[in-house]
């Protein structure tokens, strides 16, 4: 059994169920995203998970303990928010201490660990401000110090970066992960930014409409995704439709290409079948792979370190390519003839 152990959890708020049936063994020390779309049930499981909502069905266990009976602060879990949920009235110390103190320990001992909390965050000097004299980056960092203070066995975060701005985010998303390391702490991350899963992750779990579509590595999940849904939600992707010449042997025409897949491919010869291509799997000309499509540059979109390219392709439909930025190699214009190329093994045939 994993050490936090979630089997078949189920959650319906009246005739809506929310959560079909999660079930996943996250390792201990391992850092575990929730990735998926407004409304999919992710901070639904999480609160399952600290107890502050109650299963229909189902059960979680940490370390071989079921706990699915035990209310929220005997669960030892630490928990972090989106929206900052300092308490106001109370300076940083007294925030990290906080459950310290409802746990009885002595003033010395909390002021102790209070002094260790604000040296792991990096803020070691504030402990007698009040949150209102932080910065929003500065106040996550202490609900981390304060979810962290009591040891608890397991961190949730429920998308504690997504009120921050760009910069700040990406720092922080690094600290985190340094700190969760240092601990080795057991955790779940929550969001719904595929680049904050992929980047912090030892594994993913995307979720949709109360299931989860695929657990994996980041790099599982992005380069060979299981499903449609996953594959559309994680990162940026062409649908082609192909014509089915032969499943079995995997032959297709693409744009009235010949091209064979080199594994089977899904329905009967004469359907079509749609493939999934990542941008950056395709090159301007004809040195990308072994399929070299005609076509006609229909946009162009300049984003800094990277060109997307939109093409029109000669048998009807468009493929996105991404390609680096090279300073003395200008952008190609809109309505210019180009071949595009690409290899048959990074056309993805998804499931539904
Ligand atoms: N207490 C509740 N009563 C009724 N419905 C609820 C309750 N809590 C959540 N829901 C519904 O359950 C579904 C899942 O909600 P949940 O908050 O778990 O989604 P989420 O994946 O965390 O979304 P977001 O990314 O927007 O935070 C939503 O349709 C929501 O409206
Ligand atoms: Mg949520």
């Amino acid at each position: 059994m994993a050490f936090l152990d979630i089997r078949h959890l189920q959650k319906s708020f009246g005739a809506l169920r929310v959560v079909q049936d999660f079930t996943l063994g996250i390792e201990k020390g391992e850092f575990v995203s929730f990735l998926g779309p407004s409304g999919c049930g992710k901070t639904t499981v999480l609160r399952m998970v600290a107890g502050f909502e109650t299963p229909t069905s189902g059960a979680v266990s940490i370390d071989g303990h079921d706990i699915t009976g035990l209310p929220a602060n005997r669960r030892k879990i630490g928990m972090v928010f989106q929206a900052y949920a300092l308490f106001p009235n109370l300076t940083v110390a007294d925030n990290i201490g906080f459950g310290l103190r409802v746990a009885g320990q002595g003033k010395a001992e909390i002021a102790r660990r209070v002094g260790e909390m604000l040296e792991l965050i990096g803020l070691p000097q504030l402990g007698s401000r009040y949150p209102f004299q932080l910065s929003g980056g500065q106040q996550q960092r202490v609900a981390l110090a304060r979810a962290l203070a009591p040891r608890p066995q397991v961190l949730l975060l429920d998308e504690p970066l997504s009120a921050l701005d760009a910069k700040i985010r990406v720092s922080l998303r690094e600290e985190i992960r340094r700190i969760q390391r240092d601990l080795g702490i057991t955790t779940i991350f929550v969001t719904h930014d595929q680049e904050e899963a992929l980047s912090m992750s030892d594994r993913v779990v995307v979720m949709h409409q109360g299931i989860a579509d695929q657990v994996g590595t980041p790099f599982e999940i992005y380069n060979r995704p299981a499903t449609r849904f996953v594959a559309e939600f994680v990162g940026t992707l062409n649908l082609i439709d192909a014509d089915l010449v032969d499943a079995a042997a995997g032959h297709v025409r693409l744009g009235g290409v010949p091209v064979t897949l080199g594994r089977p491919a899904p329905g009967r010869a004469g359907e079509r079948i749609s493939l999934a291509l990542r941008p950056e799997t395709v090159a301007l000309g004809r040195d990308g792979g072994d399929i070299v499509l005609p076509g006609r540059i229909a946009e162009v979109h300049f984003l800094g370190p990277v060109l997307r390219v939109r093409v029109a392709v000669e048998g009807g439909g468009f493929i996105s390519l991404d390609t680096f930025n090279q300073a003395d190699r200008p952008p190609p214009s809109v309505g210019a003839p180009v071949d595009i190329s690409m290899s048959h093994r990074d056309l993805l045939v998804l499931a539904a």
